[in-house]
């Protein structure tokens, strides 16, 4: 099976967790654009959805569910969103589609997490991949200090050759070479930075529930 048809099988899985009357809280990047599409089939059955960014937004109206503010509504039943990395209590890193941010926020509204993956994002430990963080643009090369310090090394991300510029107009760092074994403290430690506006990793804010995508069929995971 490909990775596409391993996204396909989870963004299908994940429409159980979508509770009948509910607004549904959802995340972005490739694996929930499947997700998206397979709402289609029950959006009659939720009054529509809280988007945790622009693209997301789009492909949500294109599809006709209604997209709530944030601000609009109480707390989430559920948060549907991918990872780039998940480890084996729950823990993800995130924010490789940069919207890092507005996931961050829409989880911690929502009462569980539940990540869609593909085994391929399964970790022992988290910092394989690098730990997006986003950032006030004037702080940038401080912060790129404070990560050497921790012995990580941190690069603006760019587009098109310059800095990318998120949905909330702040800039992302990429951080590699660090091994986070503690991601809870980790989290609090960096978001407490000035400048740092969200961290990537996700332990406060955890799965409650991971969907895997094995090529043997999805597995549950519950944390
Ligand atoms: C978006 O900012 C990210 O947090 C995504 O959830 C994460 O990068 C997973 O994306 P894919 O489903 O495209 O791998």
């Amino acid at each position: 099976m490909t990775q596409d048809e391993l996204k396909t099988l989870v963004g299908r899985a994940a429409l159980k967790y979508v509770v009948p009357g509910e607004i549904v809280g959802v995340g972005t990047g490739s694996t929930v654009n499947k997700f998206i599409e397979a709402l289609a089939t029950m959006k009659d059955q939720v009054p529509g959805a809280v988007s945790s960014s622009v693209a997301s937004t789009e492909r949500l109206q294109a599809i006709g569910v209604r997209v709530f503010d944030l601000n609009e509504v109480g707390e989430l039943a559920v948060y549907i969103d991918g990872a780039d990395e998940i480890d084996g209590r729950g823990h993800m890193v995130k924010g490789g589609g940069a919207a890092l941010t507005r996931e961050k926020i829409v989880a911690a509204q929502s009462r569980r997490f539940i990540c869609i993956a593909d085994d391929s994002k399964r970790v022992e430990v988290l910092g394989r991949f690098p730990i997006p963080v986003e950032v006030i643009p004037m702080a940038t090369q401080r912060l790129v200090r404070q990560f050497a310090l921790q012995g990580g090394t941190a690069t603006v991300r760019l587009k098109d050759g310059q800095p990318l510029v998120t949905d909330n107009g702040q800039h992302i760092l990429d951080v590699t070479g660090l091994q986070v074994r503690e991601p809870l403290a980790f989290e609090t430690q960096v978001s407490q930075w000035p400048g740092v506006v969200t961290v990537g990793v996700f332990a406060h804010q955890k799965a409650a529930v991971c969907l895997l995508a094995t090529p043997g069929g999805v597995q549950t995971i519950a944390y």
